[in-house]
């Protein structure tokens, strides 16, 4: 008899698309010398992109799961959405965006730039308030969460304002 044919998860499809991501880069970066550089960026901007992408979503699926029911259907759905969500996208896109971050960082000779100094405060933080959103998303999955639909309304804006803050040092450089 024929075995079912299992279809990779778009979740899933986009996580090796990360991955490939990273490795070509890593690739280009022991290739091309300096001539990576522009290359690597782009990298960057890609795995920032997608790490964004999965912060903002990531709180707006914990307000819509405050208004299911612990084990009715609707919450089982959501935690498997949170749960692939963290895996699949944010924690990989947030390694890869830290490694290329720093290696542009060191190839560029930023280290001693006072706008990065600004930048690495606020991906810090921003990278504490992933730990908080993953530690959340264990909570969520043993029925524990504490906060409420309007205070996850709250953290949902808080890596958007981080993300401003830092595209704004980035790409204006003000000190
Ligand atoms: C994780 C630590 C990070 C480090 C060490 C880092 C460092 C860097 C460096 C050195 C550059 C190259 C700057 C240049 O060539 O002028 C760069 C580019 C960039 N980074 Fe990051 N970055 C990090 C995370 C982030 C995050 C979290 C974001 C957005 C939320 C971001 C957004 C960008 C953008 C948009 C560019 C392109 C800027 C341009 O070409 O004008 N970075 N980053």
């Amino acid at each position: 008899m024929a075995e079912p044919r299992t279809e990779a998860s778009p979740g899933k499809r986009a996580g090796v698309a990360l991955a490939a991501t990273g490795a070509l880069c890593l690739a280009v970066a022991a290739l091309a010398g300096d001539a990576a550089y522009p290359w690597l960026k782009a990298g960057h901007v890609i795995a920032v992109i997608s790490w964004m992408a999965g912060m903002l979503y990531l709180p707006r699926l914990f307000i819509y799961h405050c208004g299911a029911a612990p084990g009715s259907e609707t919450s089982e759905t959501f935690k498997v959405m949170e749960q692939r969500l963290l895996r699949v996208i944010i924690n990989p896109a947030m390694v890869v965006t830290w490694a290329l971050g720093l290696w542009l960082a060191w190839r560029g000779g930023h280290f001693s730039a006072g706008w990065l100094h600004a930048k690495l405060a606020l991906v810090l933080a921003l990278s504490g308030v992933h730990g908080f959103f993953s530690a959340a998303v264990r909570r969520f999955a043993e029925d524990r969460n504490t906060l409420t639909a309007r205070q996850w309304r709250i953290w949902n804006e808080v890596p958007t304002v981080l993300m401003i803050g830092i595209v704004l040092l980035v790409v204006v450089k003000p000190f």
